[in-house]
């Protein structure tokens, strides 16, 4: 498993533990070491004082064949062998067993202690079917004299040492499982303001924070943002930036609701001089007064600009409208004939365009306001009319499914530009050629079928290539009203 991915708890757990076992491999070794070193040290101490016991003896013997009677003497640990070497050749050897009885070494035995250099110095032997020994050996008196050999098993050093690596393994196994689990407590405990940060963090990233009015975001517990610790200094500095992005955030509110209001204002305002400025070119032009014909046409010109000035205010009120969350009227709305109507509205408009109808006979009822659905469906069409050339077929559609209905209006004009799709439903979008063209609309149909949508519930999509676009709406199917249900259930 790669440690990569592991959490900060994990991590400083496993490297705590790893740490700590390192510590204890090295004291466990060091006192091993120590305590062998200590142990042979001893082991030589007693050989020392044993072998120089057998110099007496040999002392006392030289002349005859040496013997070997300090092997039987008190405190001489069993396991010790000595060997008598006189003229090159072994003249006594003995072993003293476990239990102190006197034992005659083997041959092999014999000749490894005996072959071992008479020079006072400690030397480590390995006697053949006892094991590994300390051993030392004495020369008597002159340098020809005789040889005594003696030797102590070092296995004892050795069972002590390997019983000390196995109770140090033992404990430090034990410890080290104790410490993993207190650190994995401890670092989790301490971790805990990470987690919150870290919670706070996503749930308010969760948030739509892009628009609209944005309530008192959370903050990180005043408990865990005790500046006192590095986690809690991070809560406080993000419980600072949270603050901060508030006031950001509703200052930014506050400036949207006055361009609000600013629009809504002022198109409220230019709705009665407009409503004057048509009324009055309409009633000059069509008056019993005797006009010029450059008169009449300058008429019905500021009568066609009031009538589009008109629109645009009343788009811009709708707008203002919905951007408040203002109310739509709620009704029951069957899409089949609505659409049908605004095809033959628009089908009188423009009759160099096919247009093509396909509505279930059924009705498909949503819930909503009438007005507006139309002028949705009217906005797509009227694009569909003013954006494609004469000829084009334009396909006005409504299709029931299951998780709600779609109501799409597809035709096989030139399209529309990659760049202006992505941010055509925005407020003023509209390509360049609508723009250059005298009859080009404001950029605001779009934007207010999304709105209208948006406030039914409803979802837009439009999809474009050469020779096929499509704008789709998503309503969610409406509950019938109470008239129906009691309609449905007379007619049961
Ligand atoms: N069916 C379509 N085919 C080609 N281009 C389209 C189509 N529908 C929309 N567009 C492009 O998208 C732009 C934005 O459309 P939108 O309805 O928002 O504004 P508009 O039609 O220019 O003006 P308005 O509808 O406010 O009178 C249009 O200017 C046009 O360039
Ligand atoms: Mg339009």
């Amino acid at each position: 498993m790669s440690g990569r991915h592991w959490t900060l708890r994990t991590r400083l757990t496993v490297s705590t533990t790893a740490l700590l076992a390192v510590v204890c491999a090295v004291i466990a070794l060091i006192t091993a070491l120590a305590m062998r070193s200590f142990l042979r040290q001893s082991l030589d101490d007693r050989l020392d004082a044993v072998a120089d016991r057998s110099a007496g003896t040999v002392t006392r013997t030289v002349g005859k064949s040496a013997e070997l009677s300090y092997l039987s003497a008190f405190g001489v640990p069993g396991g010790t062998v000595g060997v008598a070497v006189d003229g090159g050749s072994v003249t006594t050897a003995e072993m003293v067993s476990a239990t102190g009885e006197a034992e005659q070494p083997t041959a092999a035995q014999q000749a490894v202690l005996a072959a071992v250099r008479a020079d006072g110095g400690h030397y480590t032997v390995r006697l053949p079917g006892l094991g590994v020994y300390r051993v030392k050996a004495v020369r008597a008196g002159s340098a020809d004299g005789a040889v005594v050999t003696t030797g102590v098993p070092l296995a004892a050093v050795d069972s002590i040492v390997t019983r000390l690596v196995v109770v140090e393994l033992v404990v430090a196994a034990g410890g080290l499982a104790l410490a993993g689990l207190a650190s994995a407590v401890v670092v989790g405990r301490n971790l805990r303001p990470l987690r919150q940060i870290s919670a706070t963090a996503l749930r308010i990233s969760g948030r739509p924070l892009h628009s609209g009015e944005v309530s008192a975001l959370e903050r990180v517990p005043a408990s865990d943002a005790d500046a006192n610790t590095e986690v809690g200094r991070v809560a406080a500095a993000l419980n600072r930036l949270l603050g901060h992005v508030e006031g950001a955030l509703e200052a930014r509110h506050a400036s949207e609701q006055r361009m609000r209001r600013f629009l809504a204002d002022a198109s409220h305002e230019l709705r009665t001089p407009l409503a004057a400025i048509t009324g009055y070119a309409q009633l000059t032009r069509r008056g019993t007064e005797v006009v010029g014909p450059q008169t009449a046409l300058a008429l019905a010109q500021v009568e066609a600009g009031a009538a589009r000035l008109s629109s645009l205010v009343d788009d811009l009120l709708l707008l203002a409208r919905l951007d408040d969350n203002r109310p739509l009227e709620r009704g029951e709305v069957d899409l089949s004939p609505l659409v049908a109507e605004a095809v033959r509205d628009v089908h009188t408009a423009a009759p160099d365009h096919h247009w093509r109808l396909e509505v279930p006979n059924e009705p498909v009822l949503v819930t909503g306001d009438q007005a507006r659905l139309h002028q949705v469906v009217a906005n797509l069409l009227a694009n569909a009319r003013t954006h494609t050339p004469a000829g084009t077929t334009v396909t006005a559609a409504v299709r029931p499914q299951e998780d709600g209905i779609l109501v799409q209006v597809t035709d096989d004009g030139p399209g529309i530009s990659p760049e202006l799709l992505s941010r055509v439903f925005e407020r003023f979008a509209r390509g360049d050629a609508s723009r250059s063209r005298a009859a080009g609309g404001t950029g605001l149909g779009l934007a207010v079928v999304s709105s209208v949508v948006a406030a039914h519930n409803g979802r837009v999509e439009a999809a474009s290539e050469p020779g096929r676009t499509v704008f789709t709406l998503r309503l969610p199917w409406g509950a019938p009203s109470p008239e129906r249900i009691a309609e449905a259930v007379e007619s049961y």
